[in-house]
């Protein structure tokens, strides 16, 4: 699958579903950088937590980090979900590698020239050092080959809140600027996620194998799941897997549609919530390509394959 190795920027917010996205990002695809985000947990555990992943997947990719807060308003993270230090607080011994100096944002506007046209970004976190770098300079877009956003909530079904799904709903304003001023970009969306969620047991299958990236992805996803099964769910939600999957092989999208997205700023019930335009009628050029429907087998496969197993 895939007409060619996907040259990766990836920012994040490590995190669970995060983490197992990057080691599909590393088993598909090239990573050229990490920049990392504060949103699930504060940024020097997200930071500390990737660092420690690229260790145990053996990776050298460099890692930048990014803003420590969201633009505007205070926002809590997910140490519910994801354990107080982002990973399962399993206590792991942390990498001795440190991160770059150099700002996620910054880094992103440096590597985008040097890759002209050839990076995919895919934003995994808060959309906050996305929106600092188009800021900083509105013409990114035009170097990037595609964007891939895991965030918002279609027909409003948030997870972080009524309506708000974390991503947005941690940094609304960021994610104002970047679905309204980047132009065309691919949007995963929560419900999505949803729909797509992973067998529990036959991911339990896959993480009871021999190998590093099993055995750590076991250790660090034991609250998560726990907190899944708590919630009733016979499937694990792994949204930045289900993105990256998509931006490693987007043959894997069997139905999509294109539509302009906004994002409330100020409602009382409904801040960070993502209003799709559905039927057009604010007149803004549709940007938003929100995915309907995945290829879940293709999906499977390699989740299956990026930790460790052979080709299912
Ligand atoms: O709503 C899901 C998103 O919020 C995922 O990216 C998860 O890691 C959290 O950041
Ligand atoms: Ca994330």
């Amino acid at each position: 699958m895939g007409d060619q190795q996907a040259m990766l920027f990836i920012d994040t917010d490590p995190g669970v579903d995060d983490a197992l996205a990057i080691m599909m990002a590393h088993e598909f695809g090239k990573v050229v950088g990490l920049g990392i985000a504060a949103g699930n947990v504060g940024l020097a555990h997200t930071t500390a937590n990737a660092l420690k992943l690229l260790d145990v997947i053996g990776s050298d990719a460099p890692v930048f980090r990014g803003a420590p807060h969201p633009f505007v308003r205070p926002a809590l993270g997910a140490p519910h979900v994801h354990g107080a230090d982002g990973f399962g607080d399993t206590g792991y011994l942390p990498s001795s590698r440190s991160a770059e100096a150099e700002h996620a944002s910054l880094a992103l506007l440096r590597l985008s020239h040097m890759h002209s046209g050839a990076l995919t970004i895919v934003a995994l976190g808060p959309l906050t050092n996305l929106a600092l770098a188009l800021s900083l300079d509105p013409a990114l877009p035009t170097r990037i080959r595609r964007l891939v956003v895991m965030g918002g909530a279609v027909t409003g079904q948030g997870n972080t809140s009524a309506s708000a799904e974390f991503n947005v709903g941690f940094d609304p304003e960021a994610a104002h600027v970047v679905y309204s001023r980047w132009g065309e970009f691919q949007l995963i969306d929560w419900e999505l996620c949803m729909r797509h969620a992973l067998p529990a047991d036959r991911l339990e299958s896959w993480l009871a194998h021999d190998g590093a990236r099993p055995a750590f992805f076991a250790a660090i996803s034991r609250k998560i799941r726990a907190f899944s099964r708590n919630q009733g769910r016979t499937g694990l939600v792994l949204a930045d897997a289900l993105a990256m999957a998509v931006a490693l092989h987007p043959e894997l999208v069997l139905a999509s549609r294109c539509r302009s997205i906004g994002v409330e700023l100020d409602g009382f019930l409904t801040r960070g919530a993502t209003v799709v335009d559905w039927n057009g009628r604010g007149g803004q050029s549709p940007n938003a390509l929100i995915v309907d429907a995945i290829d879940q087998q293709g999906f499977e496969r390699m989740v299956a394959e990026s930790l460790g197993l052979a080709e299912g």
